[in-house]
């Protein structure tokens, strides 16, 4: 994601927004720009990148003197990587400048009600909208023009702004995206986190939503979005740099699961107004998606298993034929696709080879081609007749936990999405399952919380050989991701099998202690896992049970069960999976894996 930093003080700017930007790197960023105010003019540079490439064009700074300056890495969300898109960006007549991390879902409305009022966009940025429409609100008054503005914009940021004609102040403001100040001696220090500050000071003050800060060389003044001033205690960091960067988890992994809330969140929210689902990026009308005679998922490992879990939801909900194929298999047969194919690519790098050279395979047949991918403005991305971003953030650890569960999220309200063009799905249903939607992140948090009790059983398996995740229906989709995850940074071996298929040759491999995880979240097949689970258990397996709040049942026939709240049916992946993510994180911790860099595997797969 992206990360901002800001100085005001008594040294030269520049280097020290250089140094906090370096620090912020590890975020994963495409391009980067500072702007410095020299008490005449506000400089500004920003490129296309690595941080490298603005060091040399500022000659590490001293092309941009002055004591007061803004600085960003950015993570693209709206509009590919470019100079011009990159951060800072100027309204008009450069007397304002910003930086942000964030969102703002309304930008586009915000947009055009700018543009008709004659105000000219040079980026195609989000963030270009908060400084014209900062210029639009400014009467002298910067602190009156920021919470105007805050009264206006939906999403999340944290900005970074200097005010030409308010040479000795800095100001900062947050929603929802991380902001933390410090002072320096002889100045202040404004970044997204804590690695960005450390090097300056250990007492930081961390910025609450809708609060605004005001930075001069030797004060800091806080403000709610009333204008009303507040006093705030500052907290003392103890990390070192490293686990600073975690945000205190041990691991990116863990991290990066605990980001799964913002990032499911992330992904619906600007996709879903007055109760409708609005997906404008996918580029089809209800009659193409009508027109759609079959769909066909491609991807690679966790991103192939999510189109597993939509298989079932397409199909159930949309009426509509889905064929699930590995992209280093598809790519290598001869598929059967028209123009009224529907090709969904998933990934999270957007530069996964397998599913790239399938995506143009499918192109080359005439089909059309959704990418669903994280990293904006990635080959895939680019390629894709249409594209639908996660908005996940830059995942570091190698086995994905918010990509997947933003990916689930799309798929899920791409299948709706269908299920209601092509007439196959009412308003109440929608508003229903809407609102089990708008559920999961609370109840993701929930089972995170529940770390511990994960932990201690995970334990018990640190020396396990084998382990079978077994499930029907969405919970063989689940199973497949959580023998992934296990096997991919614990190096046990794992398996998963559909739980009717067990019997037709792998439960010869059942012993006596055979750890098998089940997997029952779906009510009408209960009874049938039910069954294979006492298959396995009286051949000596010992079986963990992961189905829904209240269906105890499941204790007669499992020897330890993890329960999940209730959620539609069509959603439990998202849950289930997050103990099971869980399990196999403790299960490496325990057994000394480099679990944010697991043996032999990379981020992203570029090769065949
Ligand atoms: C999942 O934890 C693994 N890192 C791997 O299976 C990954 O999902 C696969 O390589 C696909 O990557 P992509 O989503 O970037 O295309």
């Amino acid at each position: 994601m992206c990360g901002i930093v800001g100085y005001i003080g008594n040294r030269q700017a520049a280097p020290i927004l250089l140094d906090g930007l370096s620090k912020l790197e590890y975020r994963g960023y495409d391009s980067a720009g500072i702007a410095v105010y020299n008490g005449s003019e506000i400089g500004m540079e920003k490129a296309k990148g690595r941080l490298k490439v603005l060091s040399e064009l500022t000659h590490d700074g001293a092309t941009l003197p002055g004591t007061m300056g803004i600085g960003h890495t950015r993570w693209a969300t709206h509009g590919s990587p470019s100079d011009t898109n990159a951060h800072p960006h100027f309204n008009q007549n450069q007397s304002i400048v910003v930086v942000h991390n964030g969102i703002i879902e309304n930008y586009l409305k915000l947009k055009k009600r700018l543009e008709r009022k004659g105000y000219n966009f040079v980026s195609e940025t989000d963030t270009e909208v908060i400084a014209h429409l900062l210029d639009y609100y400014y009467d002298g008054n910067p602190l009156r023009a920021v919470t105007k503005i805050m009264h206006r914009m939906e999403g999340s940021y944290a900005l970074g702004l200097i005010f030409k004609d308010h040479p000795d102040e800095l100001y900062a403001v947050r929603k929802d995206s991380p902001l933390i100040v410090g002072r320096t001696d002889g100045g202040s220090i404004i970044a997204s986190d804590v690695p960005a500050v450390l090097k300056y000071t250990r007492d930081v003050y961390f910025i609450e939503n809708e609060e605004i800060v005001r930075l001069k060389e030797d004060s800091m003044e806080f403000f709610t979005v009333d204008e009303e001033p507040i006093e705030k205690e500052s907290v003392r960091i103890e990390w070192d740099v490293n686990a600073a960067e975690k945000g205190g988890y041990e691991h990116f992994m863990l991290k990066e699961m605990n980001e799964q809330p913002k990032a499911v969140t992330d992904t619906f929210s600007p996709r879903i107004k007055n109760d409708q689902i609005v997906i404008e990026e996918l580029g089809m009308s209800d009659e193409d998606m009508q027109r759609i005679d079959k769909i066909m998922i491609v991807a690679c490992g966790s991103a192939y298993h999510t189109g597993v879990t939509s298989k079932y939801i397409f199909e159930d909900l949309a009426r509509i034929p889905v064929e699930v194929d590995l992209a280093s298999e598809f790519r290598y047969r001869r598929p059967i696709l028209s123009d009224r194919t529907l090709v969904i690519v998933i990934s999270q790098s957007g530069e996964t080879a397998d599913t790239l050279a399938a995506l143009r395979e499918s192109k080359k047949q005439g089909a059309r081609v959704l990418g669903i991918v994280n990293v904006v403005g990635s080959s895939i991305a680019r390629e894709a007749d249409n594209v639908m971003y996660t908005w996940a953030g830059p995942e570091i650890a190698v086995a994905t936990t918010k990509a997947y569960s933003a990916q689930l999220i799309a798929l899920y309200l791409l299948a709706m999405k269908f299920a209601c063009a092509r007439g196959q799905m009412g308003e109440e249903l929608l508003r229903e399952m809407l609102s089990d939607l708008r559920a999961l992140p609370s109840q993701i948090e929930m089972l995170l919380n529940n770390k511990g009790k994960i932990q201690r059983f995970a334990n018990r398996y640190l020396a396990a050989r084998d382990v079978f995740f077994i499930g029907r229906g969405v919970d063989y989709a689940i199973s497949l991701e959580g023998s992934l995850k296990l096997k991919e940074i614990s190096y046990i071996h794992s398996e998963a099998y559909a739980a009717g298929e067990l019997k037709h040759g792998t439960i010869s491999l059942i012993e006596e202690g055979t750890l098998v995880a089940a997997v029952l979240t779906q009510k009408e097949l209960y009874k049938k896992t039910l069954s294979n689970m006492v298959e396995v258990s009286t051949r000596g397996a010992f079986v963990l049970a992961v189905t829904n709040e209240g269906n105890t049942e499941v204790e007669r026939a499992a020897d330890y069960v993890i329960y999940i709240p209730e959620t539609n049916k069509y959603f439990t992946n998202s849950l289930a999976i997050i103990p099971l993510q869980l399990f196999g994180y403790y299960i490496a911790v325990g057994r000394g894996c480099d679990v944010d860099k697991p043996r032999n595997l990379a981020k992203s797969v570029t090769v065949e």
